[in-house]
């Protein structure tokens, strides 16, 4: 495994497994299979209502904590100074662990610039290893650093061939930012996977796209954490170690034109922005997916 260390020390597997839209009996079917292939980096959310399926099978693995790089994200509702606390210690509760490797607030919105010295409480405390922000745009970040006391350590935004983050990139540059993509793989988008310039690396690598796309993260730097319930996806997924993509090779993914999957609003949808109970871990909302544009 090849790992991004972030700015303060700490080694991200820069393959994982994202449990997006997963059930609890999705979680109980594949995380299993996933641990099993050698996976240690789980990527899920408050707002995913699985988080007890995922540390149940964390626990069932018998895998030391310690060698499992976990991470959530706290939805909206979480962000108020009365409830941010208490709603990290009951997803550790959930999650049945004393810790995450990695703490996000998962959305722009509402009260964040309350919420991020808290996540700041909770790294001091041990409660996480490192923070970040999700979906968040430039002016947002900027807002939060200039209170901020600990710089966030990651990133995780849409990026895939399609939405390369290279100008947030640059825009950040110098503050020894972490970045996770979500959508590594345009969220299995058939259009994307048949671009003839992966089909082309393909055949001569003899990989599949997805797995042209993957190497293609690596090679940017990128921790991606594909999600799939198929074993042979898993197994796949894993296998981008052993060939390289030419610089000419990357230049010319870097040059597919730009047009992200998903456009973050200004305002949150409503759903976004609800209270919900967590213990019941059935998501209430029937979103499927973020909307493609
Ligand atoms: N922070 C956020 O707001 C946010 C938003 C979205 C997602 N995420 C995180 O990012 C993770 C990944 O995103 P995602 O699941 O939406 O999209 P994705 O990983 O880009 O795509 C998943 C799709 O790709 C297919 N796939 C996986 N491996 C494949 C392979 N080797 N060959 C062909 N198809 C393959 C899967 O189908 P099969 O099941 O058939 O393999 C599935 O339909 C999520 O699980 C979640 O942890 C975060």
């Amino acid at each position: 495994m090849q790992y991004v260390t972030t700015s303060n020390g700490v080694k991200i597997p820069q393959l994982g497994y994202g449990v997006f839209l997963m059930t609890s009996k999705d979680v109980h079917e594949h995380l299993p299979q996933a641990l099993e292939l050698g996976y240690r980096h789980i990527d899920t959310a408050n707002a995913y209502f699985n988080e007890v399926a995922v540390g149940e099978e964390i626990r069932n693995s018998g895998i030391p904590r310690e060698e499992i790089f976990l991470t959530t994200k706290l939805f909206p509702a979480s962000y108020g100074k009365d409830v941010c606390m208490h709603d990290i210690d009951a997803s550790l509760k959930r999650l049945d662990t004393d810790y995450v490797d990695l703490l996000f607030l998962h959305h722009p919105y509402g009260e964040y610039l309350q919420a991020w010295p808290i996540l700041e409480q909770a790294l001091a405390e041990g409660k996480t290893r490192t923070i970040g922000l999700s979906n968040f745009p430039l002016d947002k970040i900027g807002q939060i650093a200039n209170n901020a006391t600990v710089f966030p350590q990651v990133m995780q935004v849409e990026m895939n061939p399609r939405h390369n983050r290279h100008e947030l990139k640059a825009a950040l540059a110098g503050h020894d930012v972490a970045f996770e993509g979500w959508y590594p793989l345009g969220h299995g988008d058939p259009e994307l996977l048949h671009m003839p310039v992966f089909e082309e690396l393909a055949a001569k690598y003899g990989k599949s796209t997805a797995q042209i796309i993957e190497r293609w993260h690596m090679q940017e730097g990128n921790i991606i954490f594909p999600k799939t319930m198929s074993v042979e996806h898993m197994k796949a997924n894993m296998d981008i170690f052993d060939f390289a993509l030419t610089d000419e090779e990357m230049a010319r993914i870097d040059a597919i034109p730009q047009k992200p999957y998903y456009t973050v609003p200004d305002e949150p949808p409503e759903f976004f922005m609800a209270r919900y109970d967590y213990s019941t871990q059935v998501r209430p909302f029937t979103n499927t997916a973020l909307k493609k544009d």
